[in-house]
């Protein structure tokens, strides 16, 4: 297995302001007695770190799943034909590995009378802007009257979202409409067991959990097929050019015989016991932007927190999420990306999880937004009244807003 000497380099944490100070450090001379160490089993853990209070199994699974994400694909081990990276971490690398990148995708279709026709005959809606030899290079055909970029998320705390129940989500559409808000829940079929559930990962819930994600991504973003995605991309829908360039035996990810387990088993390991990055402690000012982030509306979409159900993994059994998502489908108007996919419309959009907003910025879905209050003068559709309330606010009230919003 290769592992990226560079993306390595880039797992380099800065640290965050929460991290406790070190209470343990032993005096130079003597080891500390063992009742001197540190009380504090699971001190805050740095972006990038696994969830705390993880067993040494849960851990060492981190770990191998890390590599795997670090992992350079290569044309031996199945890349392409068509492809858009050669690694997840080389579009989710900022600030470390599981962050997000300036790096987007492009979809394409073809929208008539309000369908959206995603054109898979000719390759679409994903883009693959990358291929392993000239000749089967995709491009946006003439057909396609739709484009949209999506820029890179971040995959902090993924685990946590993945284990809230599909009860908790779809019940929050049934709460009364404030602003004439109705989100719904995205009923999809997972790929990995083929049950109907809610889907809520991906920028239009496309996917209920991490291995069906981590399946899909392979596939559509490497072109590594695999147990759920077994078929290859043809370049634009070009069966003939794909039956060229396609050289490796389908599908190209495998069990390993000792351990039983592909690479998208291990890679979902990873995202799953990725640690949701900390909040900064709250200043006066921000615990002021909090009640304003309630008063005008924000939180009824970008709510606080839900609970994880019961998981076998501790550290995600019946755990608080501070997610500020209410993992819900919202018309979100102009704001949409005027793709339909899976259970959203072309202007349906998830409530992005606001969880670490300081560190992914540029925001919303293309990246159009450079700076906090942008990206919230920006909403529309359902999200218009809050953002209109959000204009009205006086500066000192606005100020504490952004200070909320970038300690979360
Ligand atoms: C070419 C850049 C690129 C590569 C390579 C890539 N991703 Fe992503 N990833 C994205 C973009 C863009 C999105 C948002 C797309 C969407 O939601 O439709 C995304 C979304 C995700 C999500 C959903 C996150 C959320 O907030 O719900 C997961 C999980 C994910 N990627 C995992 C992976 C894994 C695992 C790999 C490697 C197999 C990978 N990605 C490779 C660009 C990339
Ligand atoms: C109707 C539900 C709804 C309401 C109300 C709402 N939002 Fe959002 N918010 C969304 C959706 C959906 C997105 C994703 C839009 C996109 O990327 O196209 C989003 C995106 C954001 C983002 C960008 C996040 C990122 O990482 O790119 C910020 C910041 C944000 N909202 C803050 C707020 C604030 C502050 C308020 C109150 C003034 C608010 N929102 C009200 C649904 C809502």
């Amino acid at each position: 297995m290769l592992v990226a000497a560079t993306a390595l380099a880039q797992t380099e944490s800065p640290g965050t302001p929460t991290a406790p100070p070190v209470q343990n450090q032993a005096p130079a001379q003597r080891p500390a007695p063992p009742q001197r160490k540190s009380p504090q089993q699971n001190p805050a853990p740095k972006l990038g770190d696994a969830l705390p209070g993880l067993t040494a199994a849960e851990l060492d699974r981190f770990t191998a799943g890390k590599e795997e994400f670090l992992n350079v694909e290569t044309i031996a081990s199945g890349l392409g034909p068509i492809f858009n990276n050669v690694s997840c971490v080389a579009c989710h690398s900022t600030p470390v590995a599981g962050g997000t990148s300036q790096i987007f995708v492009t979809r394409f279709g073809r929208t008539i009378n309000g369908i959206f026709d995603p054109l898979e005959s000719l390759g679409g809606s994903l883009l693959q802007d990358h291929a392993i030899d000239p000749a089967c290079q995709e491009v946006i055909p003439p057909e396609a009257n739709t484009i949209a970029h999506r820029q890179t998320p971040p995959l902090f705390g993924l685990g946590l979202i993945e284990a809230i129940p599909d009860e908790a989500i779809k019940s929050l559409a049934l709460r009364p409409a404030v602003d004439g808000i109705t989100g719904h829940a995205a009923i999809i079929t997972d790929v990995t067991t083929g049950a109907e559930r809610v889907g809520r990962l991906g920028i239009k819930c496309q996917h209920a959990t991490i291995l069906g994600f981590s399946g899909d991504a392979y596939l559509n973003e490497m072109g590594i097929t695999n147990r759920f995605f077994p078929h290859e991309n043809a370049p634009n829908g070009n069966a003939a050019l794909l039956a060229m360039f396609d050289t490796t035996l389908d599908p190209e990810d495998v069990a390993d015989p000792i351990t039983n387990r592909s690479d998208i088993d291990t890679v979902a390991d990873f995202q799953r016991l990725l640690a949701p990055a900390q909040p900064l402690p709250f200043t006066p000012a921000a615990l002021a932007g909090q009640r304003v982030f309630n008063d005008i509306g924000c939180a009824h979409c970008h709510l606080p927190q839900l609970m994880t159900g019961p998981s076998t993994v501790a550290a995600l059994n019946h755990k608080p999420v501070n997610l500020y998502s209410d993992l819900l489908l919202h018309d979100m108007g102009t704001l949409g990306d005027g793709i339909a996919q899976s259970a959203a419309t072309a202007r349906e959009m998830r409530t992005t999880p606001l969880w670490g907003l300081r560190f992914t910025a540029p925001y919303l879905h293309d990246g159009r937004a450079l700076t906090i209050d942008a990206a919230i003068r920006a909403h529309d559709g359902q999200g218009k009244a809050a953002r209109d309330r959000y204009a009205r606010l006086r500066p000192e009230d606005s100020r504490a807003l952004l200070e909320f919003l970038g300690s979360l």
